[in-house]
């Protein structure tokens, strides 16, 4: 199994761009899963310099709504052809950032019709799904925790009014390797902790033994890091990967509890195991 990032916030190795998103490729050996597929352009870029062929994905995730986890879906279509895509059913929902000037539309830019006219073939779901034998999405995750609430300025166009977007359609991939889950997370609106506890009230795995992607703790205090770090350990979390929407602050406190098990997710960062 292999996890190549193709889009991140961060680029450290030469000719690779960074752009505000993500996206990574999923590698069986038999499948190839491609989890959201950034904004647009460094996508495209980045698998030709990484010599990975998108036209070899057969099967794609999307986290959730958001630009930055679906601006690529267009272009990347024109690559596989016909394939299947999986998300919540509120991944088409109308979504807006409050602005102090304007609000500003960052829902997926595209209409499912339009996606569809050139090959997509969506399977929206609000229920855990399998997505390989030992792959499967997490479904709508349940928000359990006190300390985890998404931000007021994340709104839904509802009867042409601005509301609080819940982002039940965020969800993440859990992948089942030797008696453990490794979780590829997108952009974890729902609350890492209430993820976390998702996933192992779903798996008969006994442990989660590795995260990887947007872990949406970038604007967090520390107390709430505290707490999501005192979880993590409980769910037996050994090796952290993180990208995105993680922040200095925690990715901080991540490379001290972890050491050497923690890994900067940037483009081009590779994981196997
Ligand atoms: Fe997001
Ligand atoms: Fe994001």
């Amino acid at each position: 199994m292999r996890i190549t990032t193709l889009v991140e916030d961060t680029a450290t190795k030469p000719k690779l761009l960074a752009e505000h998103g993500l996206s990574m490729l999923i590698e069986t050996g038999k499948d190839n899963i491609l989890f959201d597929t950034g904004q647009f352009l460094s996508l495209f870029y980045n698998a030709k310099v990484l010599k990975i062929d998108l036209s070899k994905v057969d099967r794609i995730v999307l986290s959730h709504g958001h630009y930055d986890h679906t601006g690529g879906l267009k272009k990347l279509l024109s690559k596989t052809g016909k394939v299947d895509i999986y998300a919540h059913p509120d991944v088409f929902a109308p979504k807006y950032a409050k602005g102090k000037e304007r609000d500003r539309y960052i829902g997926i830019p595209y209409k499912k019709e339009e996606l569809e006219s050139r090959g997509a073939v969506f399977h929206l779901s609000r229920e855990p799904t399998p997505i390989t034998d030992n792959i499967m999405t997490t479904g709508e995750i349940e928000r359990v925790t006190d300390f985890e609430p998404i931000s007021d300025d994340l709104c839904v166009m509802r009867d042409g009014q601005l509301q609080k977007d819940d982002l039940l359609d965020d969800q993440a991939l859990i992948i089942k390797n030797n008696n453990s889950a490794v979780v590829v997370l997108g952009c974890t609106h729902a609350g890492l902790v209430n993820t976390l506890q998702h996933i192992c009230e779903l798996t008969e795995e006994a442990d989660i033994s590795m995260i990887i992607g947007g872990t949406h703790l970038l604007h967090a205090d520390k107390c709430r890091i505290k707490r999501t770090m005192d979880a993590l350990f409980g769910f037996g979390v050994k090796k952290v990967a993180t990208s995105h929407c993680t922040g200095t602050r925690a990715s901080a406190t991540f490379l001290d509890a972890f050491g050497c098990n923690f890994i900067e997710n940037h483009v081009g960062t590779q994981i196997t195991f």
